[in-house]
């Protein structure tokens, strides 16, 4: 067959050119992907809460459009009570994240789905109900991370071994959960629950306070 006879799509030169414009046309969809990850993945970007979120009350509420609950940064409610500028939240949530791969959370606990499935998800462990009211919930987190052997608190009926987490360290972890609770992460994990962050009821002991002193 001469070069005359050749259809113009089966010609050499033509699947060489579209092999340099495809190869070019992808290198331009992937720079720009590039720039968009990381647009979406960098604190204080998109999805992901400058690390001072810390700072805030994580709230969620149910998005009707996208049919999931979604993040929703709340008043100012200081993790224990001090609040933090962004390069300190910065060093104490970098600290947290430290400390679990040093102890290798990732073993049994999935961290935004990555890990393993002995552990629950820890990706928005920090509204966990069971930590109690907003006023205890970190120090009860502290205590939990720091000796988590006779606390059984969910029904997956297997415990978390004492892993020798320093107060230090366990302090900074739940300033990485909290942190990482409030990154928008489409709505996972799936069976997530609603969860209620107003105010508590004032507690027991404070509505039935004697308000006079009756005299003996
Ligand atoms: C050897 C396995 C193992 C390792 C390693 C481990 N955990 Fe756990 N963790 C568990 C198990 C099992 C539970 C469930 C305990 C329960 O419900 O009583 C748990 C529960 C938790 C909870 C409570 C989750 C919730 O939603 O209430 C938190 C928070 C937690 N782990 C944090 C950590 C952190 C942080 C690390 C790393 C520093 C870590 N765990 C390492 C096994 C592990």
């Amino acid at each position: 067959m001469s070069e005359t006879q050749t259809l113009w799509w089966a010609s050499e030169s033509f699947w060489k050119k579209m092999a340099v414009w495809i190869t070019a046309g992808s290198a331009v969809v992937l720079i720009f992907l590039t720039f968009d990850t990381v647009n979406q993945i960098t604190a204080g970007g998109k999805r992901v809460p400058p690390y001072s979120v810390i700072n805030n009350r994580i709230d969620y509420v149910f998005d009707e459009k996208r049919n999931y609950q979604v993040p929703v940064i709340g008043p100012e409610e200081p993790l224990f009570g001090k609040v933090l500028n962004e390069a300190e939240a910065m060093a104490l949530v970098s600290r947290g994240k430290l400390t679990t791969q040093a102890k290798n959370c990732m073993n049994c606990h999935t961290l935004l789905g990555n890990g393993a499935y002995y552990a629950p998800d820890l990706t928005k462990s920090w509204l966990d109900p069971m930590w109690g009211s907003k006023e205890t919930r970190e120090e009860t987190m502290v205590a939990f991370l720091m000796d988590p052997t006779d606390k059984l608190h969910n029904t997956i009926g297997r415990r978390m071994p004492n892993l020798g987490i320093t107060e230090e360290e366990a302090r900074a972890t739940v300033a990485f959960l909290k942190w990482m609770s409030a990154i928008d992460t489409n709505g996972f994990p799936g069976n997530f629950p609603t969860i209620d962050q107003s105010d508590p009821a004032p507690a027991p002991e404070s509505v039935s306070a004697p308000t006079e002193t009756p005299a003996l």
